[in-house]
């Protein structure tokens, strides 16, 4: 592979904030690379550039999920090949950005989500989920390393199943979408926008053992996607107050949920909000005689503060869609819609936001760019564009490629 480097520098708007100073990303993307970015802010003037500085292989042929540990200073990449199978990656990050692997895994493919949980330090099994299969599979840690071993022996295999098909047509079969632990480190949730369901298993922290808890339900056809913790006091360790937020990729909006605990965690669902003003969806597109609506695709949580992102939605041109911005209500979590912004991206299938809250990167799937996105920390709005790059080619129109992931690497 033999990355392309583009660089373009924005600075139209002058930004009450300064924020000199580098930061590393990493995006994915679904030609198999996985890119390391630098991002450098001059100052006062809000401007910054955005530069690929290495590129990585080892994750398949579809890497579409990033997740990196700052304890550990590793990430993991998941691979969402259909052909059958697929290769997970684990990675040493470098103080440079650069990425080393560290252990592979051949996985059965699919895997769209994973995450780390159990053991002393809850770094001991990785959980995640496959799309079509309908299955979630945990495997223990460490990853047997190689370039391309035999297929890796699951530690569990869930299949998951729907008595019936749900009312959206892709709601054929069960569609698990994250592998979400709890903030106790106790359960793991997976939201499945096929069954309109959120699956929660008890961990046994020892075994790395999941053992089924009763599912809590959406509204029919929400189609849940992913999900984020909050609390009052912005300590979700504390279970007082404590919500579970969660985007519907085909009902185009977001849930909050109230937490409970017991032997099994149990969810309740308090609200269900639009991704669009008013609740006004755009229209579909219209492409090859097929109709794409819009969906949602992402949701993050800083302060009392919500986002999520739209894909295909075209609100700022017919090939830019939007961010919604809610606040959170400090007391009881309700969730008020507060605005539309510039996703500076077609189809945002990823986003986050830096640790200090003043920067949101938007990884955009169909355009493969990443958009850094000024963010005030008061009032919690997204501002100018700080930069923009081209990262790997360009998606087709409606097509599982392009662009998949960013994050940030930050210790
Ligand atoms: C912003 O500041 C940097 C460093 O001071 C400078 O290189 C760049 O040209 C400035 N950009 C604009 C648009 O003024
Ligand atoms: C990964 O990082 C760990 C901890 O720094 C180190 O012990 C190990 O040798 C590294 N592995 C590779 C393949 O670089
Ligand atoms: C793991 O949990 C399942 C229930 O999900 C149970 O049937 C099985 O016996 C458990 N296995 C171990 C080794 O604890
Ligand atoms: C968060 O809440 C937990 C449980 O109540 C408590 O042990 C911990 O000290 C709290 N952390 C902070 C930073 O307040
Ligand atoms: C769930 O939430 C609804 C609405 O807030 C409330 O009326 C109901 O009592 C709650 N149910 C449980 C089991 O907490
Ligand atoms: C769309 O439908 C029309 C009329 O049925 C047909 O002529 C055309 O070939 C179709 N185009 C595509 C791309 O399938
Ligand atoms: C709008 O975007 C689509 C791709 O999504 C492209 O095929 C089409 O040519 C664009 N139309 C205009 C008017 O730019």
């Amino acid at each position: 592979m033999s990355p392309t480097t583009s660089v373009v520098l924005v600075g139209l708007t002058l930004l009450p904030i300064a924020f000199a100073g580098t930061a590393t990303l990493l995006a994915s993307h679904f030609n198999g690379a996985i890119f390391t970015l630098s991002l450098n802010t001059q100052g006062s003037n809000g401007t910054g550039t955005l530069a690929i500085t290495s590129a990585s292989g080892g994750c398949g042929s579809t890497p579409t999920w990033l997740t990196y540990y700052s304890d550990t200073k590793k990430v993991y990449c998941m691979d969402e090949s259909w052909q059958g199978y697929g290769t997970m990656a684990e990675y040493n990050v470098s103080a440079d950005g650069t990425l080393t692997v560290t252990g592979q895994a051949k996985t059965t493919g699919n895997d769209v989500h994973g995450t780390l949980y159990g053991g002393p330090a809850g770094r001991s099994y990785i959980a995640t989920v496959q799309y079509s299969p309908s299955t979630l599979t945990t495997y223990a840690l460490p990853l047997k390393a190689g370039p391309d071993p035999p297929f890796t022996t699951p530690l569990q295999l869930v299949k998951f199943t729907i008595p019936a098909p749900g009312p959206n047509e892709r709601q054929d079969v069960p569609h698990p979408h994250e592998a979400l632990l709890d903030p106790t480190g106790k359960f793991l949730l997976v939201p499945d926008l096929g069954a309109d369901a959120i699956h929660i298993f008890a961990i046994d922290a020892v075994t790395g053992n999941l053992t089924a808890c009763p599912d809590a339900k959406t509204a029919p056809g929400d189609g849940p996607r992913h999900g984020e913790w909050w609390s009052p006091k912005g300590n979700t360790t504390s279970s007082a107050g404590l919500k579970l937020y969660t985007v519907n990729e085909l009902g185009n909006s977001v849930s909050s949920w109230t937490v409970s605990y017991g032997a099994c965690l149990t969810l309740n669902r308090t609200q269900t909000i639009s991704t669009f003003a008013g609740g006004n969806i755009p229209p579909s597109t219209t492409f090859n005689n097929a109709s794409f609506p819009p969906k949602a695709a992402e949701l993050r949580i800083i302060g009392n503060f919500l986002y999520a992102a739209n894909r295909n939605d075209k609100s700022f041109g017919n090939q830019t869609d939007s961010l919604a911005m809610y606040t959170i209500d400090s007391r009881t979590g309700a969730l008020s819609w507060v605005e539309a912004t510039s996703a500076h991206a077609f189809y945002p299938r990823s986003f986050s936001v830096n640790k200090a809250g003043t920067l949101v990167a938007v990884g955009g799937q169909t355009s493969s760019s990443v958009a850094i996105i000024a963010r005030d920390t008061v009032t919690g709005k997204l501002g100018a564009l700080v930069a923009w790059a081209q990262v790997g080619g360009q998606g087709t129109y409606t097509n599982e490629d392009g662009l998949s992931s960013v994050i940030w690497v930050e210790t």
